[in-house]
């Protein structure tokens, strides 16, 4: 029986039950020894008391912190913190711990725990972490499948570059000189990456099935050495057809805060657990979140608040440049003390697919910020307009060759449309008050580190 499920018992079970994991602690009194056991179902250990005599009871003398073991018992009122203690009848070493099992003491830094990310998921910490992961993920789906939107998978090798920014992975069996001199003799006959994102071809399935979103991994080779920026991230693209910038950012708003309330309601134990020993102020922060409603600016009036906000930035600020992190915490921790939604950028800093505004200057672009991390959403109005997307395609340099087939969506029953990426990591480490995108992701890849 899972433990989660044991320390959850209303009444003691009248039969024996199976328990299995792996020791955190042991502790030998003369008659019995006191076994804590975690199996990574939820933070809390089970406290095994194992009397001498039982079967087995030559095992538990052995049992180093990080062994397996495998336990049958009857549950018994604990005197301690916790509701329940098990009673051992016999008791099973599967697999002892040599003595050197690096995660014995408390206290191990973060860029220690990266080095043994095999090991690290066995921490509380990384516990915690790795169950909320799993249901934010599970609350994603929920979120697009209560609302009817449909599951569309993009493919993960592909030829375009969404965000235009070069930053791609190239796929490729060709050695040597042939990669730049010979790229039709590649396994696909040109030139291939890794996604960026799956939005173009997320486009097509919405302009078919109205309302979409994928959910996957996505990969960018900019060489950024942030807390913030990974190689390999998994990205939340919701599309929806008949939709404008306005009802894509209630989206967007409207899905953050009921991932916020979810991790409230089903991860009350791992956020304890984080406001304790990572960020004290993070429920606070969580209940805050998903009570109020955001704050909305447009790029201009964001470049006049920062222009006047008296703060000496790193980072020049002036209409027609991109906002940088700090100018971004800067409007959500300092300024609007909430999250906040920037919207219609210059269309000079952003993508050949966003929509043009009236103004000729600047388009239906919008971020979302949040404190402590800054923009966790990004998304845009799409080009639906055939003329204006094929002068959007000459002023990025593409060539409508390779378009071809996302022209096309314009050509036959075109529609408005728009969508947004929402960076699954970001928002974890949200969730989490987690201070680094290494570690919310399992296997962390980052300029120079792929290991695992
Ligand atoms: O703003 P981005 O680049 O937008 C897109 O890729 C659009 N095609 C999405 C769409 O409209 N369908 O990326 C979206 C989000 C960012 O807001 C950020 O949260 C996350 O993806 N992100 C990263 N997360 C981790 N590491 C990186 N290197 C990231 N780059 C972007
Ligand atoms: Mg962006």
């Amino acid at each position: 029986m899972p433990v989660s499920q044991v320390l959850n018992c209303e009444t003691a079970p009248a039969e024996p039950i199976l328990v299995q994991g792996w020791v955190r602690t042991r502790r030998d009194s003369k008659a019995f020894s006191f076994v804590e056991i975690n199996d990574g179902s939820c933070l809390a250990n089970l406290q095994i008391i194992a009397d001498q005599g039982i079967p087995g009871y030559e095992d538990v003398l052995q049992l180093r912190t990080g062994a397996s073991v495998s336990i049958t018992g009857n549950l018994v009122e604990s005197q301690g913190k916790q509701k329940w203690e098990l009673q051992a009848t016999s008791v099973e070493m599967l697999g002892n711990a040599e003595e050197d099992f690096p995660l014995q003491k408390k206290g191990h830094s973060m860029e220690f725990l990266r080095s043994i990310a095999h090991l690290r998921p066995r921490s509380n910490l990384f516990g915690a972490v790795f169950r909320v992961r799993s249901r934010m993920a599970y609350a994603i789906h929920q979120f697009f499948q209560d609302k009817g939107f449909v599951y569309v998978h993009t493919p993960i090798i592909t030829a375009s570059d969404c965000e235009g920014a070069g930053e791609m992975f190239r796929v490729t069996t060709l050695d040597g000189e042939e990669l730049d001199t010979a790229p039709e003799k590649d396994f696909f006959g040109k030139p291939s990456y890794l996604t960026v994102s799956g939005q173009l071809e997320g486009e097509t399935f919405a302009c078919a099935l109205s309302n979409i979103y994928t959910f996957g991994p996505t990969f960018r080779a900019e060489n950024s050495h942030t807390s913030r920026h990974a190689s390999e991230f998994w990205m939340v693209e919701p599309e929806m057809a008949f939709c404008d910038l306005q009802g894509d950012m209630d989206l967007a708003e409207e899905m953050v805060k009921y991932l916020v309330t979810d991790a409230l309601e089903h991860c009350r134990e791992d956020l304890q657990f984080f406001n304790s020993f990572i960020d004290k102020g993070l429920i606070e922060r969580l209940q805050f979140v998903s009570e109020r409603s955001f704050e909305r600016v447009s790029y201009t009036e964001a470049v006049e608040l920062l222009e006047n906000s008296g703060e000496k930035f790193e980072y020049p600020v002036e209409y027609g440049l991109n906002l940088q992190s700090e100018h971004e915490r800067w409007l959500t921790e300092e300024h609007f003390k909430c999250p906040v939604t920037v919207y219609n950028y210059p269309a000079t800093v952003k993508p050949f697919y966003m929509r043009r505004n009236d103004d000729d200057k600047t388009v239906a672009a919008m971020d979302l910020l949040v404190p402590g991390i800054g923009e966790i959403v990004g998304g845009s109005q799409r080009e639906e307009r055939l003329d204006v997307l094929r002068e959007n395609l000459k002023h990025h340099d593409l060539s409508e060759e390779d378009y071809w087939w996302y022209v096309d969506l314009r050509k036959y029953g075109t529609v408005k449309h728009a969508g947004f990426g929402l960076g699954f990591e970001r928002l974890l480490m949200f969730v989490t008050g987690v201070a680094n995108i290494r570690d919310v992701i399992p296997f962390p890849r980052t300029p120079g580190s792929a290991d695992f």
